[in-house]
């Protein structure tokens, strides 16, 4: 099974954006045992972070192209984007939503995702496993 892993915007700067609340774990590194989890589950794996909501879009569009199931952080998008949303509503596999934080636990404008209604899963509050959290489903869900 493909599956896209997708970081929205200043995710990037884990490590050293707020690590309080974000962890210490940097990017490159969350992107590196997704990718290992990926290869002991069996599952190809690609980790994607971008700032600019149009190459999520497109890269949005490639996974309902290519059928590929999705593991999206969508940071601060979540509670902005309707593009986002209907991007995500065009994906065919099966799309996980995560946050690092537990984001009904903080400002009430973290409380409503566009992007929820329109994910098969969602997972937040467990930090960075929360991505190895929803690889692991995939592979026991299987499918596409
Ligand atoms: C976040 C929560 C969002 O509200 C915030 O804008 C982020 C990170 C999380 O992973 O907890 O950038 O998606």
């Amino acid at each position: 099974m493909r599956v896209h892993v997708l970081n929205g915007p200043n995710l990037g700067r884990l490590g050293r954006r707020e690590p309080a609340r974000y962890g210490s774990t940097t990017h490159a590194e969350l992107a590196g045992s997704c990718r290992a989890l990926g290869e002991e589950l069996g599952l190809a794996v690609d980790v994607r972070q971008t700032d600019a909501e149009h190459e999520l879009l497109r890269w949005l569009h490639g996974a309902a192209d290519d059928g590929a199931a999705v593991v999206l952080n969508p940071a601060a998008w979540t509670h902005t984007s309707v593009a986002l949303r209907d991007a995500c509503a065009m994906l065919t596999a099966p799309l996980v939503e995560v946050h690092l934080t537990n984001v009904h636990a903080r400002e009430p404008f973290r409380v409503h995702s566009f992007v929820s209604p329109v994910a098969t899963a969602s997972i937040v509050g467990c930090g960075v496993e929360g991505y190895a959290l929803a690889l692991r489903w995939l592979a026991m869900r299987g499918g596409s």
